[in-house]
C-alpha cells in the first residue's frame, strides 16, 4: 500500500555554517526517503533555516549588520552543502517566512481559544547597560556551591550543580559585564501541566502509528517518562508550564496582541516545518490542509539529535494537539557525531568541515556510505574514526562492491559483446537477490543501516567468492576457439555476478544516489533510476565498464582535519605576536645596564627615575613606570635590560634616554604584577643582548 509520508530534519540556527553534525541528520534522513521512495511512497521532505532567537539577534549586533543579513548569509550557503553531499530536500525555507507568522499566529490563537496560554509576571535577571533581559546563557557568576568563577547562570561546568541565575554569586552579564538587576515583566505560558495536556502526552508518547510501530524509541520513550512520570498515581513527576514568551528586544515574531512580546524562538522554530510543507505545497498545487488532515493518513516523521527531544516529545505534540491539528508519528532520534572518539571541537582542531572535504575532491559518497556503514535505530553516538574511514571505503565499497563490475564486465564486453545469459535455473537466483534486497529494504525502513550494509556486504562476498571459485579468467582462455559450452560457462559466471552487483546497485542506492544513476544509466542503460523491485530483475546486456570511483588517498585525511582555530593560546593574556625575521631583531639594541641611582619622581605616582651605567663612560637617565612594584633601595645597583637605541623622548620631567624591559600581564586589572628584567651575575654593563 502506498503511503504518504511528510518528513523533516531539525531547523538549524541560520547564526552559522553546516557542520558534520548536521550533515549526518541530512544524510540519514536523506537515505530513509529515498528508500521510501524506491517503495512507492511518496514522500515530502522538506527543511528551513531557524532564524530567530537572542543569539542571532547579538551575533548580528556585534558584525554592525541585521540579523537578516547575518541569516541571508548562511542560507546562500546552504545549497552547496546540499547538492554537494546529494542531500535532496523538496524545499527548504525560513522561519521568518510569511508561511510561518501566520500559522505560528494561527496555532497560538487556537490554543489560547482552547485555555492552554495565561500570563503571568515574572522576575528575571536584566542587563541595565545593554537594556534587555539575559537568557541564562549570557550571565555567569561564581557557583553556589563549589565557588568556581565564571559559570553558566544555570549549571556549573566544574561540580555540575544546576541551580537558578539568580543564586550566582556575583552574577555579572557577559554582554556588558554590568551586574544583572532583578526586573519583573509579563510573560506567556503554554499550559503543559493542565490534566488535558499531561493525559495526551502520556498516550502520545507511548502510542503507536498507523503501521504499528511506537512513535518513540525505546530510549526516547524512557526519558519522556523520566519528564511525565508513568501516569500512576504515585508518580512524582510534574510538568512545569512552558514560557513562550520574551521581551523587546527580540529577533522573533511577535505575539498577537500583545505589543513587546515575541514568541520565543522554540515556539516558531517547529511550526517552521509546517510553514516549509506549506510553502512546498503551495508551488506545487498540493492541498496543505487535506495533506496534513488529522483524521488523514499522512505520516508525519521529524528526524532530530537526542540534544532537542524535550522539544519534540512534549511541546510539540502537545502545540499540535491542542490547535486542533495532526500529532507527528513519528520520531527519529539519533546521536552525536564524535571524531576519533572526541566531541567536535573547533579549537581542538578536530572538526571536519563538510565544505573542506567537498573542496578536497574527496567523494560525498564515501561519506554517505561511512555513515550509513555506522547508523542504527538507536540513540547511539557515532563516531567518525580516519582509518576506519578509508578501510570501509576502500576494502568494502570498493574492493568488494565496485570491483564485481570492474571484474566481470570486461569479460562480456569482450567476449560477448555486452549480452547477458544465465545458465541453471535463473529464477533461483533473482529469487535469491530479492530476498536480500527485502530484507535490506526493511533495514532501511527500521533506519538499522549499518544492518543493512553489513548484509548486503556479506552478500557482496558470496558474489566474489563464486566468482573467483569459478575461476573465470582460466575459462577465458582460448575462449575464442572454445566450445559454445564453455563460452556459456564464461557468460553465465560473469552475467550472474552482474546480476548481484545490479541488484546490490539498486540495495545501494539510497546512499549512493548518483553512483547508482551511473550504473543505472551507463552500465545497464536503463531509463530510469532504480526501485526495490529492480533487484531481482535480470539485467540483459552491459555498456562497456567505465571507471565508477575513485579510492581514498590517506593523505587526503589529513588534509580533512582543520587546523585550530587561530593562534587561541594567549600566554599572558595576549596572543604572541606576529612573526618576524632575524634582521627585525637586530634592529633592537639590548644592553645590559647597572642601576646606578634611583629615585622616586616628585609629581608622578608611577614613575621611577633611573642613572643607568650602560657601559659608555657617562650615566643614562631613563624614567620607567614600575613604581608601584619596586622601592629605590630595591633597585638601586642592580642589573638590568635597557633598549639602548630607542630615540630619546623629552618628557615633564626630563629626557628620557632608553628604556628598561620589564613583564606584565596584558590585562593590567589581573594583577599579575610587574617585574624588571634582572642579568644574572657576572654580566657587564654595556654587554650586547642577542
Ligand atoms: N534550531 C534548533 C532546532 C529547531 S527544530 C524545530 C537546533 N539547531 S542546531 O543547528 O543546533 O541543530 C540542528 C540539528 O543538528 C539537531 O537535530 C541537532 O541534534 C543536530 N546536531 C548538532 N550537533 C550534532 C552532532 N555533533 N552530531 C549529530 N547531530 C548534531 O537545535
Ligand atoms: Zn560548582
Amino acid at each position: 500500500m502506498p503511503r504518504t509520508i511528510f518528513v523533516t530534519t531539525a531547523l538549524p540556527y541560520a547564526n552559522g555554517s553546516f557542520h558534520i553534525g548536521h550533515i549526518m541528520e541530512y544524510i540519514q534522513a536523506d537515505i530513509w526517503v529515498r528508500s521510501m521512495r524506491m517503495s512507492g511512497h511518496t514522500v515530502h521532505f522538506v527543511g528551513a533555516d531557524d532564524v530567530h532567537g537572542a543569539p542571532i539577534m547579538l551575533k548580528a549586533e556585534s558584525e554592525k549588520i541585521t540579523p537578516h543579513e547575518l541569516v541571508a548569509r548562511y542560507a546562500a550557503e546552504r545549497p552547496r552543502y546540499l547538492n554537494g553531499f546529494h542531500i535532496e530536500f523538496d524545499h527548504w525555507h525560513s522561519t521568518d517566512s510569511a508561511e510561518n507568522i501566520e500559522l505560528s499566529h494561527d496555532i497560538y490563537r487556537k490554543l489560547k481559544a482552547a485555555d492552554f496560554i495565561y500570563s503571568r509576571d515574572i522576575e528575571q535577571f536584566y542587563d541595565p547597560v545593554k537594556g534587555m533581559f539575559l537568557p541564562d546563557r549570557y550571565i555567569k557568576g561564581e557557583c553556589p556551591r563549589c565557588h568556581t568563577k565564571d559559570q553558566y547562570g544555570d549549571s556549573c561546568e566544574s561540580c555540575g550543580a544546576v541551580y537558578s541565575p539568580t543564586e550566582l554569586i556575583e552574577p555579572y552579564s557577559t554582554l556588558t559585564k554590568a551586574r544583572p538587576v532583578l526586573k519583573t515583566s509579563e510573560h506567556f505560558f503554554f499550559r503543559l501541566s493542565d490534566p488535558r495536556c499531561v493525559a495526551f502526552l502520556q498516550a502520545w508518547t507511548t502510542g503507536t502509528n498507523a503501521q504499528g510501530n511506537q512513535h518513540l524509541q525505546a530510549e526516547v520513550l524512557a526519558k519522556t517518562r523520566e519528564w511525565l512520570g508513568t501516569g500512576n498515581a504515585d508518580s512524582d513527576a510534574n510538568l512545569a508550564d512552558w514560557d513562550i514568551s520574551r521581551d523587546e528586544p527580540y529577533f522573533g515574531i511577535p505575539i498577537p496582541d500583545a505589543p513587546g512580546k515575541y514568541f520565543y524562538v522554540w515556539l516558531d522554530a517547529p511550526v517552521g516545518y509546517l510553514a516549509s510543507l506549506k510553502a512546498y505545497c503551495n508551488k506545487q498545487g498540493i492541498d496543505f490542509d487535506a495533506l496534513l488532515d488529522p483524521a488523514g493518513d499522512t505520516e508525519q516523521v521529524h528526524f532530530i539529535g537526542k540534544d532537542i527531544v524535550y522539544f519534540h516529545a512534549l511541546f510539540w505534540p502537545a502545540m499540535l494537539k491542542f490547535s486542533g491539528r495532526k500529532t507527528p508519528d513519528n520520531l527519529h532520534v539519533h546521536g552525536f557525531i564524535t571524531v576519533s572518539g572526541e566531541k567536535m571541537s573547533k579549537s581542538r582542531g578536530t572538526g571536519i568541515s563538510p565544505i573542506r572535504y567537498l573542496d578536497l575532491g574527496m567523494n560525498a559518497e564515501w561519506m554517505r556510505y561511512y555513515i550509513a556503514a555506522k547508523l542504527n535505530s538507536r540513540v547511539e553516538d557515532l563516531d567518525f574514526n580516519p582509518d576506519d574511514f578509508i578501510a570501509r571505503v576502500n576494502s568494502d565499497l570498493i574492493g568488494k562492491y565496485v570491483n564485481i563490475a570492474s571484474r566481470a564486465a570486461s569479460f562480456i564486453s569482450k567476449h560477448f559483446d555486452g549480452q547477458l545469459a544465465y545458465l541453471g535455473d535463473p529464477q533461483a537466483l533473482q529469487q535469491e537477490l530479492e530476498q536480500v534486497a527485502q530484507e535490506v529494504r526493511s533495514d532501511f525502513e527500521l533506519r538499522e543501516y549499518g544492518r543493512a550494509v553489513r548484509r548486503l556486504m556479506a552478500h557482496a562476498d558470496q558474489i566474489n567468492q563464486a566468482f573467483d571459485a569459478a575461476q573465470p579468467w582460466i575459462m577465458a582462455k582460448g575462449i575464442s576457439s572454445a566450445s559454445d559450452e564453455q563460452k556459456a560457462g564464461l557468460q553465465n559466471v560473469c552475467s550472474r555476478a552482474l546480476a548481484g552487483f545490479k541488484a546490490l546497485t539498486v540495495m545501494l542506492a539510497p546512499v549512493l544516489p548518483a553512483l547508482a544513476h551511473r550504473v543505472a544509466h551507463e552500465l545497464f542503460g536503463e531509463t530510469r533510476n532504480y526501485l526495490w523491485a529492480d533487484a531481482g530483475v535480470l539485467p540483459t546486456q552491459i555498456a562497456p565498464f567505465k571507471h565508477l570511483m575513485q579510492r581514498v588517498e590517506p593523505t587526503m585525511l589529513d588534509d580533512l582535519f582543520e587546523p585550530p582555530a587561530q593562534a587561541l593560546p594567549t600566554p599572558g593574556g595576549q596572543p604572541i605576536a606576529d612573526a618576524i625575521d632575524i634582521k627585525d631583531f637586530g634592529k633592537l639594541d639590548l644592553r645590559i645596564a647597572r642601576i646606578v641611582e634611583c629615585s622616586e619622581v616628585e609629581g608622578s605616582d608611577k614613575l621611577l627615575r633611573l642613572m643607568l651605567d650602560v657601559g659608555e663612560g657617562r650615566l643614562r637617565q631613563v624614567f620607567s613606570g614600575i613604581k608601584s612594584a619596586y622601592k629605590p633601595e630595591d633597585l638601586k645597583g642592580q642589573l638590568t635590560v635597557v633598549v639602548a637605541n630607542l630615540a630619546p623622548r623629552k618628557m615633564r620631567f626630563g629626557v628620557s634616554e632608553g628604556m628598561v624591559l620589564s613583564a606584565s600581564h596584558a590585562d593590567k586589572d589581573a594583577d599579575a604584577g610587574l617585574y624588571v628584567l634582572q642579568a644574572w651575575p657576572g654580566a657587564q654593563p654595556g654587554m650586547r643582548i642577542s
